[in-house]
């Protein structure tokens, strides 16, 4: 734990950092058209990168500066992203950015609007998930639902070593995916107050795949 998070658990990590902070101000007015607002939310994932690895294993590798000979050091495994369609996208080129060597899977699922369960309409997944750390990406967890199917469908192919990134959680999404799946740590921008009659976060952001979209 540094500084710069505050943690509702070992499990749930928030981050508490002022750039994430001034970053997240732009994502939720509701001014904020598409382009920038894709443009924020990759910056935002990029910088979260950075903690959500820190556990990651590595190896050491025996290397010759133009000095001498050193022992510096791999990331172990191979890493995999999976976001959630659509908006999972929207995060995926900022860890990229910093994680290049991280191959991507896909998991398509649409929050019926009516029920809020989830139902999943794509499965594009490397075969051998559990060669490493695999990491869920989708900004928003409000019932819970969506990311708790996923790391299902994740488990099932054999993921065992899983981590989520979101951006803005709701209490009720976390319960929910801490009693369902206790093993995946969560990492959030923010945590929000509560979901409306709607299901939408509050104050949360709107719908993130239609303000990435422009699809409004
Ligand atoms: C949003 C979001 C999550 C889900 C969260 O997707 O990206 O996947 O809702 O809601 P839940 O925690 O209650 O399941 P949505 O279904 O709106 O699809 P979209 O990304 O294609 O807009
Ligand atoms: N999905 C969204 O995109 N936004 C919410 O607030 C809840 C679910």
């Amino acid at each position: 734990m540094t500084n710069n998070q505050s943690s509702t658990n070992e499990r749930v990590i928030v981050f508490d950092h002022p750039l994430i902070a001034h970053k997240m101000t732009t994502i939720r007015d509701q001014t904020t058209t598409h382009r920038p607002f894709r443009a924020v939310l990759s910056q935002i994932a990029g910088l979260m990168v950075y903690e959500v690895t820190r556990s990651f294993k590595t190896n050491p590798v025996e290397i010759k500066t133009p000095i001498t000979t050193t022992t510096a050091h791999h990331l172990a495994g191979t890493i995999t992203i999976v976001p959630v369609l659509r908006a999972g996208l929207g995060m995926i080129d900022g860890i990229l950015e910093v994680m290049p060597e991280a191959r991507v899977g896909h998991l398509g699922m649409a929050r019926d609007e009516s029920t809020l369960e989830p139902v999943a309409y794509l499965n594009k997944l490397p075969k051998d998930l559990s060669a490493g750390p695999v990491i869920l990406v989708d900004p928003m967890l409000a019932t819970g639902g969506s990311a708790s199917a996923a790391i299902s469908m994740l488990k099932d192919a054999g993921a065992s070593d899983l981590r989520m990134i979101c951006l803005v959680a709701a209490p009720e999404g976390v319960e929910r995916l801490q009693l369902d799946h206790p093993d995946v740590t969560i990492y959030a921008a923010a945590l929000d107050d509560h979901l409306n009659e709607k299901g939408y976060i509050v104050p949360g952001l709107g719908d993130a795949g239609d303000r990435m979209y422009g699809t409004v």
